[in-house]
């Protein structure tokens, strides 16, 4: 019998190759557009005081209520692996005392969360998000700079069709307005609503509306709307943000009944849904806070900010980018050598094995990417080079060697060439150049 096999835990997966190259394509545009808007890297840690969680993101949310990985170290510390970055990201902003920096702070990250979530199609237990967030800005200005940021990325990505959906949720006035008036609409129906309804009536009545049951749906269509109880302020708000929205060009839906699952939210809030995921497929979601910093000891800051699930993104990417990221990748160059150690090719020891890897060395050092397969037969050879995505195969025989030549031979067309060792270099070389220069524009 054979030893225990293990398996990635439910809810959690490895990532390989050749799909990696992808993630870290999608990465490359996150890192690239959010430069341009004059965004930085933050990179917090991956657990943090279970506190920062209930508080940040609300001890009445599902998050904190029933989806945190929660644990007692050593030292007998209360901590969470994150399940989302925007609290954490607020904590850093108060402990750095980046209020005092030149406002507004803009921060992006990308890196694994954690959710204790049934898993299904686009939903794990460790997901990876690429988020924002802009902290110390100035309420529609800067909502609308997020969007526009996001929208920017996903056009980079080759997207075309996603909408943003777009909401207010008010101000913490608006929100208790609208929350005394719904209480007060359904609580002559509580009989009717489940009982996970019936005890967010009195913790969270907001989150009702997110109800996946056609009786409660049907039964919320008679509720009042937030939109009636929105101060001056807020709706004066929500009017700017759509005004600059529209002058950029920006499309959105406004939805009336998008709320989010986090408690910090104020003002403007936004989702991106995709059809191609199903049930779970909301591919992004975010909004401003006004609150939270000052909830976590600092100043009130107005924050907003954006994270998009990279799993689903990853998942519905229009097969555009998919193509141009391979060519860009472009593999390596495999190197085969044929003939024996008489006609003067490797060492009497080493033999083909090392004139393969010599010459695999060698391209390397001139910058091309390359794998010694030695003498692989020209099946494997191919199968090997397509597996990889491996544009070239560099062929190097006893022919080759006498004459001081190479043999390319092209992957996808099978046609190859004898060229003078000295081209055969500079083509690979302004081969693998052109990737380079392409993939970064
Ligand atoms: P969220 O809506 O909880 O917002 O998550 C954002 C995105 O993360 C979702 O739209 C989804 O794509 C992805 N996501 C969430 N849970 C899972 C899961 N279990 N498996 C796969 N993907 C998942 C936030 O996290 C806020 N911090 C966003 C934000 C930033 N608001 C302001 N700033």
């Amino acid at each position: 019998m054979g030893a225990k096999r293990y398996q990635a835990v439910k809810g959690t997966r490895d990532l390989l190759p050749p799909e990696t190259a992808l993630w870290a394509a999608v990465e490359a545009v996150a890192r690239r557009v959010f430069g341009r808007y004059g965004f930085g890297e933050i990179r917090t840690p991956i657990f943090e005081d279970t506190e920062l969680f209930a508080r940040g993101v609300g001890e009445s949310t599902d998050i904190v209520g029933k989806e945190m990985y929660s644990f007692t170290d050593k030292g007998g510390r209360n901590v969470t692996l994150r399940p989302e970055s925007t609290a954490s990201v607020c904590r850093a902003y108060v402990e750095h005392g980046m209020q005092t920096l030149p406002q507004p702070v803009r921060l992006f990250y990308i890196g694994p969360q954690f959710r204790y979530e049934r898993p299904q199609k686009g939903r794990y237990r460790q997901f990876h998000q690429i988020g924002a967030e802009l902290l110390g800005g100035k309420g529609a200005e800067s909502d609308a700079e997020i969007l526009l940021m996001l929208v920017a990325f996903l056009r980079e990505l080759g997207f075309t069709d996603l909408k943003v959906l777009l909401n207010t949720v008010g101000d913490a006035e608006s929100r208790a307005e609208f929350r005394r008036r719904l209480v007060e609409y359904l609580r002559p129906h509580a009989e009717a609503l489940s009982e996970d309804s019936r005890r967010r009536l009195d913790t969270n009545p907001l989150r009702i509306l997110d109800t996946k049951s056609p009786e409660e749906q049907k039964l919320l269509a008679g509720a009042p709307h937030l939109e009636e109880c929105l101060t001056d302020a807020s709706r004066s708000q929500f009017a700017r943000v759509q005004e600059i929205l529209d002058r950029m060009g920006v499309e959105y839906d406004v939805s009336s009944r998008l709320v989010r699952g986090l408690d910090y939210y104020t003002n403007t809030v936004f989702e991106i849904v995709s059809e191609g995921l199903g049930a779970q497929n909301a591919i992004c979601g975010g909004g401003a806070y006004e609150g939270l910093v000052e909830e976590l000891g600092g100043p009130a800051t107005y924050g907003v900010g954006f994270a998009i699930g990279e799993d689903r993104l990853i998942e519905v990417l229009p097969g555009s980018f998919k193509e141009k990221q391979k060519l860009q990748v472009g593999g390596t160059v495999v190197v085969r050598v044929i003939g024996d150690s008489a006609e003067g090719l490797g060492d009497a020891r080493g033999g083909l094995e090392v004139a393969g890897q010599e010459l695999a060395e060698e391209l390397r050092r001139a910058g091309v990417p390359a794998v010694s397969l030695g003498d692989a037969t020209p099946a494997k050879t191919y199968a090997y080079a397509e597996h990889v995505g491996a544009p070239a195969i560099v062929v190097l025989g006893g022919d080759e060697l006498k004459t001081g030549t190479l043999t390319v031979r092209t992957t996808a067309t099978r046609k190859q060439e004898t060229m003078p060792r000295e081209a055969a270099f500079s083509y690979l070389k302004a081969f693998f150049a052109s990737f380079v220069s392409s993939s970064s524009s």
